[in-house]
């Protein structure tokens, strides 16, 4: 059965995209069968593996109204191995008429149990709200990654989001954190380190090793709508994922 994780952070613009399309890239490279499943509005995760999101019929925005199940809605990447579950802006239209079906919290975990059998990792996107959609993502994982950038508030909204993962606790005991990752990390500015250290003291064994620096490559993939990995398999970026997505592996080994 699949291991879900949920990459999430309510903050915007902190490495939950880049994290989600990386980690998913190289868990398939590593012949793990993998779903990304994008579920923030925005569809950085889905562009960003260069899927079109003009030319889908249904996505993610069905799925979360039940109108669609994810074997309507899955796409093949052209990575071996890797899956995506797509998304369009609509999606935020369908969180709104998601308030009113009585399974508002479950219906991603009700649909995820149709398909945890097919794959090794599910990987889900969340957007940057702590808003239905993700309590949802939430509901239906085994553990939550953070990504948590090197710069001032990084910290900020943190305890928030700790606070909302004890309440899913209560309906999903199953909820752990796998880790905290330190993202955008850059070794020239004494406020990086100053902030790494302050996200180390505060997280502690939770936080990687693996720190990922601020590079232009893991900037300009998406442009080309390629994971880092694929567009400059050895810039510091692409290196920085390969590492961390070992680490995951070891994490999540023997654990469900
Ligand atoms: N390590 C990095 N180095 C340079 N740019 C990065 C890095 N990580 C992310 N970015 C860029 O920063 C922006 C925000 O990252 P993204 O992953 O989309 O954040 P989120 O999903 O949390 O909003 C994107 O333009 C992305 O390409
Ligand atoms: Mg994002």
């Amino acid at each position: 059965m699949a291991k879900i994780i949920c990459i999430t952070n309510q903050k915007g613009g902190v490495g939950k995209t880049t994290t989600a399309v990386n980690v998913s890239y190289y868990l398939a490279k590593s012949k793990f069968r993998v779903l990304l499943i994008d579920i923030d509005p925005q569809g950085n995760s889905t562009s960003g593996l260069g899927i079109d999101k003009s030319t889908l019929k249904k996505s993610m925005t069905e799925l979360m109204v039940d109108q669609a199940s994810f074997s309507e809605i899955i796409v093949k990447t052209k990575y071996k191995n890797l899956d995506l579950a797509p998304t369009t802006p609509e999606l935020s239209n369908a969180e709104v008429e998601m308030t009113k079906l009585d399974s508002r919290f479950t219906i991603l975990k009700k649909r995820l149990k149709f398909i945890q059998d097919s794959y090794d990792y599910i990987i889900i996107d969340s957007p940057p709200s702590l808003s239905l959609l993700t309590v949802n993502a939430m509901i239906s994982s085994n553990f939550l990654l953070l990504p948590v950038q090197t710069e001032f508030y990084a910290l900020e909204g943190v305890a928030q989001l700790l606070e909302s993962m004890k309440l899913v606790k209560k309906v999903n005991p199953d909820l752990k954190l796998l880790g905290v990752v330190a993202t955008m990390f850059d070794r020239r500015t004494s406020l990086s380190t100053r902030v790494l250290a302050e996200i180390q003291k505060y997280f502690k064994s939770k936080v990687f090793e693996t720190v990922i620096p601020r590079n232009v490559r893991i900037a300009e993939a998406p442009s080309h709508a390629v994971p880092v990995g694929d567009y400059d398999h050895f810039s510091k970026g692409a290196r920085a994922y390969r590492d961390l997505t070992k680490e995951i592996i070891e994490r999540t080994k023997g654990q469900k």
